[in-house]
């Protein structure tokens, strides 16, 4: 796919239009988590310092077209203004008078953030005439949220075919990294697939195993697995009605030439809280009151191993119940195996998905990945091979 980028664009005097995604941890109104902001700033680098006016477009949570007073983005302005070091305007209104006043008002290098997209239906229902009215407060328009190209919304999709469509800094980075892991890998590629319910990752388990060399699943889904092979799994949680999709998938694998990596061996206790005692067990060994909550040791050490033979690493989704110690150990230990190759320049190690970039800073590792994604659903949808409107909208024809 190719995009026009930055690199491209005159700048200087430019209103530019830039969709990043600001949808960001919050609590009382105080952000969290800076992540997603931190992610747009070398667009808005390079905006400013082309001498654009840089006006920000985001949503913040579903108000579903309503203005929700507890969705506004302006608890977003303080924390973006000290990372930018730079005074952050805001309009109350991302179209219509307040916001055309408040982009008249700009001068090159200037930052503004408009209130809401989602405080208008027309957004979500990517409305031509909502996308004409912020289109008209910009000269080009900049892409910069990977993380909501999933969605075919008036800001993620309907402005590109108004103005001039680049990719920002943000997302060009995050195609790069996708590309490597994925479209254009070095091989051999190995995917590590994790977290708790088989019926929502079945695409892309099946998209996985047509790219993959080696895919490991862990987590809760790889009880359902063991159990679709005629373990034991005592009180786990699993889909027994899944049983028959699990073979399904196994026989794909085999038919497509990818190697599965099921847990050969488990960490149990009778409950997944803190404190409590946990065994590990052979497959086989796992008494009825007991649930599997981890990837035993040697499983791990099969998981490292196979990593040391790949040159490309994919991960989505934790190998255990990773918020709760001991049953982080898996896949903590994991993490920093590929961590380490990574450093050593022997692995290309992509990540995404909310819990595996917990999970990578639960382990300290989240930095010394090749590349982390800050997407959700947009990572998942990718990674099932579901083509992106947002990322579509971009591209040069
Ligand atoms: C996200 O947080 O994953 C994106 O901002 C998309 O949000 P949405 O799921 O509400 O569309």
């Amino acid at each position: 796919m190719t995009f026009k980028t930055l690199d491209s664009a005159l700048l200087a005097g430019k209103r530019a239009l830039v969709r990043v995604d600001f949808n960001v941890p919050m609590a009382n109104g105080v952000v969290t988590d800076d992540t997603r902001l931190r992610a747009a700033l070398p667009t808005i680098a390079k905006l400013r310092a082309g001498g654009a006016k840089v006006i920000l477009l985001a949503h913040f949570d579903r108000p579903k077209g309503k203005r929700v007073p507890s969705m506004s983005l302006a608890p977003v302005v303080a924390p973006l203004a000290a990372l930018i070091g730079a005074p952050v305007a805001f309009a109350e209104d991302c179209v219509g008078d307040t916001a055309d006043a408040a982009v008249a008002s700009m001068k090159g290098g200037d930052v503004l953030l408009l209130q809401n997209l989602r405080f208008h239906a027309g957004e979500e229902a990517n409305d031509p005439a909502f996308a004409e009215a912020l289109g008209r407060n910009g000269d080009l328009y900049v892409n910069d949220a990977f993380s909501a190209a999933h969605r075919a919304h008036a800001s993620t999709e309907g402005l590109a075919h108004i103005l001039p469509a680049y990719a920002g800094e943000a997302m060009r980075r995050e195609l790069d990294a996708l590309d490597a892991a994925l479209g254009r890998p070095s091989k051999p590629v190995l995917g590590v697939v994790g977290g708790s319910k088989v019926s929502t990752k079945l695409d892309l388990l099946h998209n996985l195993i047509l790219k993959l060399d080696v895919l490991a699943i862990g987590g809760g889904m790889a009880n359902t697995f063991l159990f679709a092979q005629g373990w034991a799994v005592g009180a786990s949680y699993c889909e027994p009605d899944l049983a028959d999709t699990a073979r399904g998938v196994m026989a794909f694998a085999l038919k497509h030439k990818c190697e599965l990596l099921l847990p050969i061996d488990v960490v149990v206790a009778e409950r997944a809280a803190p404190g409590q005692a946990a065994f590990t067990r052979d497959l086989g060994e796992v008494d009825a009151d007991e649930r599997i909550l981890d990837a035993g040791p040697r499983t791990v050490a099969r998981l490292a191993a196979a990593m040391d033979g790949a040159r490309t690493l994919i991960w989505n989704g934790p190998l255990g119940v990773f918020e709760i110690p001991p049953f982080d150990a898996a896949t903590t230990a994991a993490a920093r195996h590929a961590a380490a190759l990574v450093k050593s320049g022997r692995l290309i190690a992509v990540a995404g998905g909310g819990d595996t970039v917990s999970a990578l800073h639960h382990a300290g590792v989240a930095n010394d990945f090749t590349f982390v994604s800050t997407a959700g659903g947009a990572f998942l949808e990718w990674m099932e091979g579901i083509p992106l409107p947002g990322v579509l909208a971009l591209q040069v024809a």
